[in-house]
C-alpha cells in the first residue's frame, strides 16, 4: 500500500504530516523545520523558491514574490510573480510540489498521494482547484478534506472515548471557519459548518499597516501606499508588532530610512499598545459572531450544550479573540493540542483511513463525504424530468436528508421513487440507481396528500430511501449499496459504434489510460461511463460537457 501523507495548505504556512507508529507525525522540510510559509517567488536566477527562501526575499522583491495565494483560488485572477502570469493554482501547485519533494526525500520514497485539508466553507470551485493544484504538483489527491474535521480527528484521536459537542473555531492567516462536531464512540459527525472565506490574521495585518501609514502620512506628510518596498517594510512590522501583541501590552514599530522627501530620510516610530490595535480589529473580530450563530442554529444545538470550543489556527492567539470567544458562548475555548499542526495531523490521520492503516472497526471512525449530488425524479412547473436534489454533492455522510412532496393530479393514490445520482438537473441525464412505489395515498384533489422522501447515507456507503404517505404514516423504503451502483449501469461497451464516437475517442483513451494509475477514482470512473453512455445516446451537449469535465480531472 503506497504511503498517503496529508497536507494542511494554509493561506499563511504549510505543514504536512504522516501517520506513524500509530500517530501522526509531522514532516521537515529542507530547512529542518515542519512549518513551511506558503509563499513562492523568483530567485535572481529565475529559479522558482519556496518557503522560508521565497519569504526572506519577500522585502527585497515584493514583485518577484507571491504570499496569501490561498485567498485567490476559485477565483478568476492571475498574480505576477517576476515577469510572468501565474494562475492561483500554478502558484498553489509551486508549494505542493516542494511538500512532495521534501516529503519523499524526509520519508525516503516516492510520496506521490495525499489527502490535502480546505477551509470547510470552500465551494465546489476552490475544491477543485486545489486538487488540481494537488495533481498539478503529481499528487493522486486522494481526499480533500475540510480542514475543521481535520483538526477534530486529530483531538478526536486523543479523545475517542468521550461523548461530546465540540465546536472547532479556526482563525488562520485568511480564512475563519467554524464547524460543530458530535463526538459518540469513536464516530465522529459534523453537524454544520460555516465561516468566512475572507478573513483572517491577515486583515488584522492589513488593519495595523492602514493605521500605521496612516499616522506616518499625518506627520510628514508622506504617502507611502504607493512604494511597494516601503509598504513591504511596513507589512513586515506589522506582522511583528501584530505577534508581540499576543504577548506584550505595548510594541514600538521602528523602520529606519523609510522614506525621503527633498534628501531628507524619515523613519517610522510608532509605539503601537494592545489597545490600540483591539480598536483597529474589533469589527473584524465581530464578524466571527455570524458564522457561529449560523452553526449553532442549524445544527440546533446551543451554545450551553457544547462540551468543547477547539481553538486551531495562529490567529486564535490574539487575546482579543480569545476574550471575545469566552464571551460570546460564556465558556473558556481550550487550545488544540498543536494548534499549528492540528489540521495537518488530521489529514494525516484521514490519510491513514483511507489506506488502511487504521481500522476504522476498531478505531476511529469519521463521517466522509458523497462524491456526487443525490436525488429524485419530480414535476418541476412543466418539466417532469426535473432532478429534485435531496443530498447535495460533497455532503458529509452520514446524513440523513428529507424533502416533501405533494400529490401531482387528483386521485393520486401511488407515487414512484426514482432515485437518481448525478449532477445535472434533468434526470435524463442522471444515473438511475433504484426506484420503488409507495401506494395507499388517500384519495384526494392534487396538491393535498404529502409524501416525505428521506435519504440516509451512511459511511459505509449504503443509502437508505423512505418514502412516507404523510397522512397515514405508511412507508416503503429502499436500501441502496452506493459502492455497488456500477453494477445497475447499462451496457455501454459498444460506444464505439455511435456517429459521435470519433470526436471523443482520444479524451476517452487518454482518460482510460489515467485510471490505471487511479484505480478507485470514482469520479473519473463515473464521468467515462456517462460520457460513454452519452456518446452511444448520441446526445452531442451532454457529451461535450462530459469529455470537457473529464478533461480537466484528468489533465489529458
Ligand atoms: N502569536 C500570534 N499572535 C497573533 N497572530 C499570530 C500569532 N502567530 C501566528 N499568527 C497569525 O496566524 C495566522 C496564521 O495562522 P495559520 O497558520 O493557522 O493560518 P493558515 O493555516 O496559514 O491559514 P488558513 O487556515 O486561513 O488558510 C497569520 O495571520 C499569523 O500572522
Ligand atoms: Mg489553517
Amino acid at each position: 500500500m503506497d504511503t498517503i501523507i496529508g497536507i494542511d495548505l494554509g493561506t499563511s504556512t504549510t505543514e504536512a504530516a504522516v501517520y506513524q507508529d500509530k500517530k501522526p507525525v509531522l514532516l521537515l522540510n529542507y530547512d529542518g523545520k515542519e512549518v513551511t510559509p506558503s509563499v513562492v517567488g523568483i530567485d535572481d536566477s529565475g529559479n522558482v523558491i519556496v518557503g522560508e527562501r521565497a519569504e526572506a526575499q519577500l522585502l527585497l522583491a515584493p514583485g518577484r514574490t507571491v504570499r496569501e495565494v490561498k485567498r485567490l483560488i476559485g477565483v478568476s485572477e492571475e498574480v505576477e510573480m517576476g515577469k510572468r502570469h501565474y494562475s492561483p493554482v500554478e502558484i498553489s501547485s509551486m508549494i505542493l510540489s516542494y511538500v512532495r519533494n521534501y516529503a519523499s526525500s524526509y520519508l525516503d520514497m516516492d510520496i506521490s498521494r495525499a489527502v490535502i485539508s480546505v477551509p470547510a466553507y470552500f465551494d465546489e470551485r476552490q475544491r477543485q482547484e486545489t486538487m488540481e493544484a494537488g495533481r498539478a504538483a503529481g499528487f493522486m489527491v486522494d481526499r480533500i478534506i475540510n480542514e475543521p474535521t481535520a483538526a477534530a480527528l486529530s483531538y478526536g484521536l486523543e479523545h475517542m472515548d468521550e461523548e461530546s459537542y465540540v465546536l472547532v473555531y479556526d482563525l488562520g492567516g485568511g480564512t475563519f471557519d467554524v464547524t460543530l462536531l458530535e463526538m459518540f464512540e469513536g464516530v465522529l459527525e459534523v453537524k454544520a459548518s460555516s465561516g468566512d472565506n475572507q478573513l483572517g490574521g491577515k486583515d488584522f495585518d492589513q488593519r495595523l499597516m492602514q493605521y500605521l501609514t496612516g499616522q506616518f502620512q499625518d506627520k510628514y506628510g508622506i504617502d507611502l501606499t504607493g512604494d511597494p518596498y516601503a509598504m513591504a517594510r511596513v507589512r513586515d512590522e506589522s506582522l511583528r508588532c501584530k505577534i508581540a501583541l499576543s504577548t506584550q501590552e505595548e510594541y514600538r514599530v521602528q523602520i529606519p530610512v523609510l522614506a525621503t522627501k527633498e534628501d531628507i530620510p524619515y523613519a517610522m516610530d510608532e509605539v503601537v499598545t494592545r489597545a490600540k490595535f483591539e480598536e483597529l480589529i474589533l469589527d473584524l473580530v465581530t464578524r466571527t459572531h455570524e458564522p457561529i450563530d449560523v452553526v449553532l442554529s442549524d445544527s440546533g444545538i446551543s451554545a450551553q450544550q457544547l462540551d468543547k470550543i477547539l481553538l486551531v489556527g495562529g490567529s486564535t492567539r490574539v487575546p482579543l479573540v480569545r476574550r471575545d470567544i469566552e464571551a460570546y458562548f460564556g465558556k473558556k475555548p481550550e487550545v488544540a493540542v498543536d494548534p499549528d499542526y492540528a489540521v495537518a495531523q488530521g489529514a494525516a490521520i484521514q490519510a491513514a483511513i483511507i489506506s488502511g492503516q487504521i481500522d476504522e472497526s476498531s478505531e476511529i471512525v469519521m463521517t466522509d463525504v458523497n462524491p456526487y449530488t443525490l436525488g429524485i425524479r419530480a414535476i418541476h412547473g412543466y418539466d417532469d424530468d426535473y432532478m429534485s436534489v435531496i443530498i447535495p454533492r460533497n455532503k458529509t455522510i452520514p446524513t440523513t436528508k428529507k424533502q416533501k412532496y405533494y400529490t401531482s393530479w387528483d386521485e393520486q393514490t401511488s407515487a414512484v421513487i426514482e432515485v437518481y445520482q448525478g449532477e445535472s438537473s434533468s434526470v435524463r441525464y442522471n444515473h438511475c440507481i433504484g426506484e420503488f412505489t409507495l401506494s395507499g395515498i388517500p384519495s384526494k384533489p392534487a396538491g393535498m396528500e404529502a409524501i416525505e422522501v428521506s435519504f440516509s447515507y451512511n459511511q459505509n456507503g449504503m443509502l437508505q430511501v423512505t418514502g412516507e404517505i404523510v397522512s397515514t404514516g405508511e412507508e416503503v423504503s429502499i436500501d441502496i449499496d452506493m459502492l455497488n451502483t456500477k453494477e445497475k449501469r447499462i451496457d455501454v461497451s459498444d460506444w464505439k459504434s455511435s456517429e459521435l464516437a470519433g470526436d471523443y475517442r482520444g479524451v476517452i483513451r487518454r482518460a482510460e489510460k489515467w485510471m490505471k494509475g487511479h484505480e478507485g477514482d470514482q469520479r473519473v470512473d463515473e464521468l467515462l461511463y456517462q460520457l460513454k453512455k452519452a456518446i452511444l445516446e448520441e446526445d452531442e451537449s451532454q457529451a461535450e460537457e462530459l469529455g470537457d469535465e473529464l478533461q480537466y480531472y484528468t489533465g489529458a
